[in-house]
């Protein structure tokens, strides 16, 4: 086992001390260990450790240098080393001294600083968030339909293919069904299946008119999934709105006048709405509406000159599909088709926020980079 070579354990004779020179090097060499240990950071603790491992009676150091140096000392050395080992005694005890009452005294300061409070001083600025781009235009688009006595609906976004297809009028080999080639989930074996990930809103209609009667007017606000390629005006997740409405006396003009009353509030009081005739299994008829271009006014123009980019001159914008609803998909919700009539819409969110602020690339929505959000706080 190594042993620590400690001078203060052998006589000065077996060190070869034989001079007063040598004695005080020896002494100072002490000094300095103990000044070393005294330097560094303590609390009452170490204080009093420090305290008896140098001047602890049984093996302090001090006894130890007493012992060994002092009483065995040759005769010629004695009064040095009783010179020195006095002036070492001295100093040891009055460092530990003041190292406590330093420690007494700095514990005090630490308990003020901690209790003072300076009020001038700046307070601590957390960044406040914000709702997503996406998640505003919900929210206003809600407030806009439920200012006209709709109510807002949630439904599942794992579907099965009755919902998503069946029960709006798709029957499984419908050539519509190749736009929405989707997500199915893999099932664990025996599992009652399959599954999807929806990929539109349509479905809470049905949903809703299964557990509700007529009237109905609700909105259904969510996420939509579709086998698309990412691309400035694509992804496999968007959102969208669904609208339907249903009672006993609906016409085509209640359906029109409640889009354009949408479309004015939400683009403002001077754009024009047209719809052109269009095909959805689930209305009938169907069409798809249109909003005069925002960026030209409708003039096709651009204000640069030449021909204004977003509607390329036609001045007007598709904005999304819509139509009465199909007498087709009462049956499958047990509403007798001949007692009740009502429309439906289903606008891209992604989309409409695009138009109103100007924002030319669908993925800036899902990167989630600071200096987007911020922009619209
Ligand atoms: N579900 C259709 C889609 O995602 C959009 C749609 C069109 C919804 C017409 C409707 C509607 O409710 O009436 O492409």
């Amino acid at each position: 086992m190594p042993t620590i070579d400690n001078p203060t354990q052998k006589t000065l004779a077996e060190q070869g001390v034989q001079n007063a020179d040598q004695v005080c090097e020896l002494f100072a060499q002490v000094r300095n260990s103990f000044d070393e240990q005294l330097a560094r950071p303590a609390d009452e603790h170490a204080n009093l450790m420090l305290r008896v491992s140098w001047t602890g009676r049984k093996s302090g150091i001090l006894t130890q240098v007493a012992e060994n140096w002092l009483r065995k000392a040759p005769a010629s050395l004695r009064t040095v080393v009783g010179k020195q080992f006095n002036e070492l005694k001295a100093h040891i005890e009055a460092g530990l001294d003041e190292q406590k009452q330093r420690i007494e005294a700095g514990t005090e300061n630490v308990a003020l600083a901690e209790e003072r409070v300076d009020l001038s001083l700046p307070g601590v600025i957390r960044p406040i968030g914000s709702h997503h781009i996406i998640r505003q235009v919900f929210q206003e688009i809600e407030d806009i339909f439920v200012s006209i006595g709709f109510s807002v609906v949630e439904g599942p976004e794992i579907e099965t293919p009755y919902y998503n297809f069946e029960a709006l009028n798709i029957p499984e080999f419908h050539p519509v069904r190749d736009d929405m080639d989707t997500f199915y989930l893999q099932l664990p074996k025996g599992a009652p299946g399959p599954l999807l990930l929806r990929t539109h809103t349509s479905p809470v209609q049905i949903r809703t008119m299964e557990k509700q009667l007529p009237p109905v007017r609700v909105i259904v606000p969510g996420k939509v999934y579709r086998r698309d390629n990412p691309d400035a005006t694509h992804s496999f997740m968007f959102h969208q709105i669904e609208g339907l409405a249903v009672d006993t006396d609906i016409t085509f003009c209640d359906f029109t006048g409640t889009i354009e009353y949408f479309v004015k509030q939400y683009f403002g009081a001077n754009v024009k709405t047209r719809f052109r005739p269009s095909y959805f299994p689930f209305t009938e008829p169907s069409v798809e509406f249109d909003v005069s271009c925002i960026f030209c006014g409708g003039s096709g123009n651009a204000s640069g000159g030449g021909v204004c980019s977003k509607c390329k001159g036609a001045g007007w914008i598709e904005l999304f599909g819509a139509g009465m609803v199909d007498p087709a998909v009462y049956g499958f919700v047990n509403y007798d088709p001949k007692k009740v009539n009502g429309f439906a819409f289903g606008m891209g969110i992604d989309r409409l926020a695009m138009l109103k602020y100007g924002i030319d690339d669908l993925q800036v929505f899902f990167q989630n980079d600071v200096r987007f959000l911020k922009q619209f706080p």
